[in-house]
């Protein structure tokens, strides 16, 4: 490659600015539109970008403007029917944000739609593609932590909008199992609330394991450790662990192995951290420097590489079938605390549990 061959639009501008930032700079792309329903954001990124004429209306952008790929950064209650619109469209690689719907009804069609159409479909979960998480997974691969029995999980925010990249980096970090039960429960407001578009908890925890017996934990919302860092996780393993303190500066990955000893860890800025002994009881391991927009441009990339080469013959590991065996677990989180039971997967439940709950 080397030319700009892919004619690519961004819709939803605000964390659609970043998407039309790491497009805008890979040679694989054109970016040669954007949208928003806010016209004052929608000019401000063109400009930035240089992009001629932005667009208030996507079914507009995707009628006047021939493009091989859309990438999707609107509220998470129209991602499905903005993915269905760009299919129609015939484009040729799709990135949507996470979460990619607020039901499995939907979740499950666009990959069925993408697979049968031969679209490349993605999700953003940039975490698997960041360099720290790259390493953990490598060292975990090469049995460095031996055979991983716990990954205690911290996040703030809602379950769908933000357990969504723990349940998808816990998956990256464990190579993709398949899951056997997910059991959940939820804390509701006192009044409905919404967030991009659909109804929220305020507090989640959540629990699953795999076919292989590996377990996940998570602790979301108000539920999460008063002094755990945002996406902060621990890899529990037979010989030792891993943790990453979050969507911290660097470091924030750290390792404690075969050395035996108290585990040590105290609060520093308000963030619980390891503390690094001269014992080397948790030891920083070395990570390379990354720019903030790094991981999502290494995924364009790989896209680009997915839409010219074929989906069958690319892997990319934000892949949209990936994507969906996480979203299964997320709504099996809700669907578990409606039920006030353990949920088996394959879920039954296609509709977004807290609808029916509320
Ligand atoms: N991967 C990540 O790290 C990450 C981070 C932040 C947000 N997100 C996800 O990205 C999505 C957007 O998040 P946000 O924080 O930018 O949301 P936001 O609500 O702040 O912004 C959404 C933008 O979309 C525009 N919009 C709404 N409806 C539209 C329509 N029909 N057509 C065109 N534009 C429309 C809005 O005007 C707004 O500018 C969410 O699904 C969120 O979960 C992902």
């Amino acid at each position: 490659m080397g030319e700009k061959t892919l004619r690519a639009a961004v819709v939803g501008c605000r964390m659609g600015a970043a998407h039309a930032k790491a497009i805008a700079q890979l040679p694989d792309y054109e970016l040669v539109a954007v949208c928003d329903i806010d016209e004052g954001r929608a000019r401000e990124v063109a400009s930035e970008l240089g992009i001629a004429k932005p667009f208030t209306s996507y079914e507009e952008m995707l009628r006047k403007v021939e493009l091989d790929v859309v990438a999707i950064a609107t509220p998470t209650a129209i991602h499905a029917e903005q993915t269905f619109m760009a299919i129609d469209a015939g484009v040729k690689g799709i990135c949507c944000e996470k979460p990619m719907a607020t039901n499995l009804a939907d979740a499950r069609r666009m990959v069925s739609l993408c697979q049968e159409r031969k679209i490349a479909l993605i999700v953003n979960h940039q975490r698997r593609m960041s360099k720290e998480m790259v390493v953990a997974r490598k060292l975990i691969e090469q049995g460095v932590i031996g055979e991983v029995r716990l990954i205690r999980m911290n996040c703030g925010g809602d379950f769908l909008s933000d357990g969504t990249h723990a349940v998808d980096s816990a998956l990256w970090l464990l190579g993709d199992p398949e899951i056997d039960w997910v059991f959940g429960q939820i804390e509701l407001p006192d009044r409905p609330k919404t967030r991009y578009g659909h109804l929220v908890e305020n507090s989640s925890i959540a629990l699953f394991q795999t076919v292989n017996g590996e377990r996940v934990e998570i602790f979301c919302g108000e539920a999460r450790e008063r002094h755990r860092a945002y996406q902060d996780y621990e890899v529990i393993g037979t010989k030792g662990r891993i943790w990453r303190i979050g969507d911290q500066p660097l470091p924030n990955l750290f390792i404690q192995d075969s050395k035996s000893g108290s585990w040590d860890a105290q609060v520093v800025n308000g963030i619980l951290r390891p503390a690094p002994s001269e014992e080397g009881l948790w030891r920083p391991v070395e990570v390379e420097l990354d720019e903030a927009i790094g991981a999502m441009k290494r995924s364009y990339a790989l896209l680009a590489k997915m839409v010219l080469e074929g989906i069958e013959e690319v892997e990319h590991p934000l892949s949209a079938e990936k994507a969906l065996r996480g979203f299964e677990v997320v709504m099996a989180v809700y669907e578990s605390a409606r039920l006030h039971k353990r949920v088996n997967l394959p879920l039954q439940q296609d509709k977004f549990p807290l609808d029916l709950m509320i």
